[in-house]
């Protein structure tokens, strides 16, 4: 079955066709992100003009490079929510009105959960129950996944995302946008114990917060008046540090409560190089599983949506043509 994707809750307007649920047969984005940059954050409306002006470029050339023709998707995928709310319905639009003319099924798919399932569109699938992780620009969420439509959320954001936090520090150091890639290569040159930034677990929760530890480096900053090369480094490892180790302590938590050894994550941060390391020396110690996205599935993609689409489709999913975005996804509702 081939599902097209879409994808535009933010600043990358995407499709992608998929074969079954994981074979990526095209995987195309056009970003705004350049646009953006010199605001130091995504700008909604420069966001929406961009998807309005390329969304059907890029699907064009998603069905292009699948070799495929439009008559030839079996169902059209795009995702509903969280996001802006202009950038998603562009998207929702493009996407009801393509399942309308070719008259096939519309499926709306939750981003976050998308994040998760792109860490599994390979052969060696995890087995359910696992824990997902998505660590986002806008989200930093555990969760109890038993299956491809059964998420509890376990823990969540409760100021910044994670991803927000990198941005941030970014910025205060002086630095470009996105932050989280910067401050990942700018880590490797310094001291992750050089700075005792503290970034503790909300007590007796899952959840996260990480505006302490921006306000804590923006102080630090503002103390130090450095532009050193060698000590903004190390203000950026230690940074990453103390934040990445609540994540991984959160995660543990949460493998040993629910009695799972097994952890999928995805979102942006996920790409992140220190973060992989720290997951894999706690997974090779305490004998857990782990999978996370391959790099190009780590960022906004259509390809997740496509994919967690089929396996949504075949458990009966299928979505109005009344469907709009939806802003925020947790809770009940989740
Ligand atoms: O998933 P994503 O592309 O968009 C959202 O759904 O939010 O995540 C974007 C976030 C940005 O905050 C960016 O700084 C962060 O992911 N990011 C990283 C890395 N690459 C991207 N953070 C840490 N290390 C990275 N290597
Ligand atoms: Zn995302």
């Amino acid at each position: 079955m081939l599902i097209l994707g879409i994808e535009t809750s933010c600043d990358e307007t995407a499709a992608s066709v998929v074969r079954d649920g994981t074979e990526i047969l095209s995987n195309c984005v056009s970003s705004s992100l350049k646009y953006h940059r010199r605001f130091g954050g995504v700008i909604p409306e420069i966001a929406t003009r961009h998807h309005v002006e390329n969304i059907d470029k890029v699907v064009t050339r998603s069905l292009h490079d699948a070799g495929r023709a439009i008559e030839d998707v079996d169902a059209v995928a795009v995702t509903q929510g969280p996001g802006l709310v202009g950038a998603l319905l562009s998207g929702i639009s493009c996407a009801k009105a393509m399942a309308f003319g070719l008259a096939i099924p519309l499926i709306a798919v939750d981003h976050l959960k998308a994040h998760v399932y792109s860490a599994m569109m390979r052969k060696d699938v995890p087995q359910f129950p696992f824990i997902g992780l998505v660590i986002s620009g806008g989200h930093t969420r555990l969760c109890l996944v038993k299956d491809f439509d059964a998420f509890a959320v376990l823990g969540d954001t409760l100021d910044d995302a994670i991803g927000e936090a990198y941005d941030k520090v970014a910025k205060i150091l002086g630095m470009g946008y996105p932050g989280g890639p910067i401050i990942d290569r700018l880590a490797k040159k310094g001291d992750p114990n050089a700075i005792k930034f503290t970034c503790r677990p909300i007590n007796g929760t899952l959840d996260f917060s990480f505006s302490g530890i921006k306000t804590a480096v923006l102080y630090y900053m503002k103390r130090q008046a450095t532009s050193d090369k060698r000590q903004v480094a190390d203000v950026a490892a230690s940074f990453q540090e103390a934040a990445l180790k609540v994540i991984v302590k959160n995660c543990l938590k949460a493998m040993a409560a629910h009695k799972i050894n097994t952890i999928v994550v995805g979102g942006g941060v996920s790409a992140n190089s220190r973060f992989r390391q720290m997951i894999a020396r706690e997974a090779e110690f305490k004998k857990f599983k782990t999978y996370f996205p391959p790099l190009d599935l780590c960022s906004d993609n259509a390809a997740m949506i496509a994919g967690l689409a089929y396996r949504m489709f075949k458990k009966g999913a299928r979505a109005a043509l009344d469907v709009t975005a939806k802003l925020k996804g947790g809770g009940d509702d989740w």
